[in-house]
């Protein structure tokens, strides 16, 4: 049974490689490597004790996916490759269509070549778009709010329409809320490139001295503190929701949306709080204007995961959190 994981390198995608070898799988990684790190590959064949191959290949380059395919007997493919800055992608429009849209669309061609109709897909809660109405559920209406959300929500629709032409693919589109925290062992976690996007790389930066504060976009929302609420996850709990989909995918055709969420809400001033409390760390932070974009409360309506995969998250704020420490006290240099 081997497995093919696009962006098997990255933050998700190096989890859920583990998981998979630890389960028994053979994986093979694929990853361009434009956001991650080689040594990271070797890291999880260090934790899991057994090596992923690793084929390092763009999914614009049509004739090296094929590569891969004739290389190796794959039954099923987890989807992570791709590019995820929201503020980037409104910059960037282009760029993201391209990598997000058109790798996926390359990597669906070699799938079907080569008889493989197994996918799990890495989408996202931002295609819930400007519903207001939490918890969010599965058949909610969905829409976007900029390119990366519409990439998500364009690749759900193209793989729902590969589907309706051949119904014996197999597809889980797996919508993550807000993945945070690193393995326990703190030898693979998130260490974006430059200033980080998210909030809790952004603690984990201001906890190792690397920025002086933090800057929390508002405090003035309809949330009991006033402080953006979200459905924060832990990695290596998602990264078990794919194994579980995964396992799903290649026991039943269809496809099926899946929220991947604790379906707890929790503050900004929330998480600072945990953070502070597992660590014993200060976070300076300064109250700013609210972030174009942002929506006052997201968090998921978890039932359809524990239905459909029997999978439910078992990791609290207060493990996300001194995971995350963990991991930032070893990996990520103060200035
Ligand atoms: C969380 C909360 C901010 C940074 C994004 C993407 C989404 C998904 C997850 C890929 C909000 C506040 C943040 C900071 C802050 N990614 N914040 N100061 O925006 O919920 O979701 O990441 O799929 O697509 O949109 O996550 O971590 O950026 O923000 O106050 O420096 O923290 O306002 O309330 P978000 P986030």
């Amino acid at each position: 049974m081997a497995v093919l994981i696009t962006g098997g390198a990255g933050y998700i995608g190096s989890h859920t490689c583990f998981e998979l070898l630890d389960a028994g799988y053979d994986v093979i990684i694929l990853d361009n490597f434009s956001n991650a790190k080689l040594e990271t590959v070797q890291r999880i064949g260090q934790l899991a004790g057994r090596k992923p191959a690793l084929c390092e290949v763009d999914l614009l380059d049509c004739e090296d996916i094929g590569k891969v395919f004739d290389g190796h007997k794959i039954d099923s493919v987890i989807h992570f490759a791709g590019l995820k800055a929201v503020g980037e992608s409104v910059q960037a429009p282009l760029k993201y269509y391209q990598n997000n849209i058109t790798g996926t669309l390359n990597l669906c061609e070699a799938m079907k070549e080569n008889g493989c109709k197994r996918m799990v897909f890495s989408s996202s809660a931002t295609v819930y778009g400007l519903n207001r109405d939490v918890p969010f559920r599965e058949n909610y209406p969905l829409s976007a709010t900029n390119p990366y959300g519409w990439t998500k929500l364009m690749v759900e629709q193209i793989l729902r329409d590969l589907y309706i032409s051949d119904p014996e693919w197999g597809i889980s589109l797996l919508r993550y809320f807000n993945p945070v925290g690193a393995h326990k062992s703190g030898l693979i976690g998130e260490d974006p490139n430059g200033i980080p996007n998210n909030l809790t790389p952004y603690i984990a930066q201001v906890a190792t001295g690397k920025l002086p504060h933090l800057n929390i976009f508002g405090n003035d929302y309809g949330t009991p503190d006033g402080t953006g609420v979200r459905d924060y996850l832990h990695v290596s709990d998602l990264a078990v929701g794919h194994l579980k989909a995964l396992e799903y995918v290649i026991q039943n055709k269809g496809v099926e949306a899946v929220n991947l969420g604790t379906g707890i809400g929790t503050s900004v001033l929330e998480m600072v709080a945990a953070f502070e409390r597992v660590s014993g760390v200060k976070i300076p932070y300064k109250i700013q204007p609210r972030r174009p974009g942002d929506i006052a409360a997201s968090y998921a309506d978890p039932s359809k995961a524990k239905k459909l995969l029997g999978w439910a998250a078992q990791r609290g704020i207060d493990e996300m959190c001194s995971d995350l420490w963990n991991f930032a006290q070893s990996n990520i240099d103060a200035k």
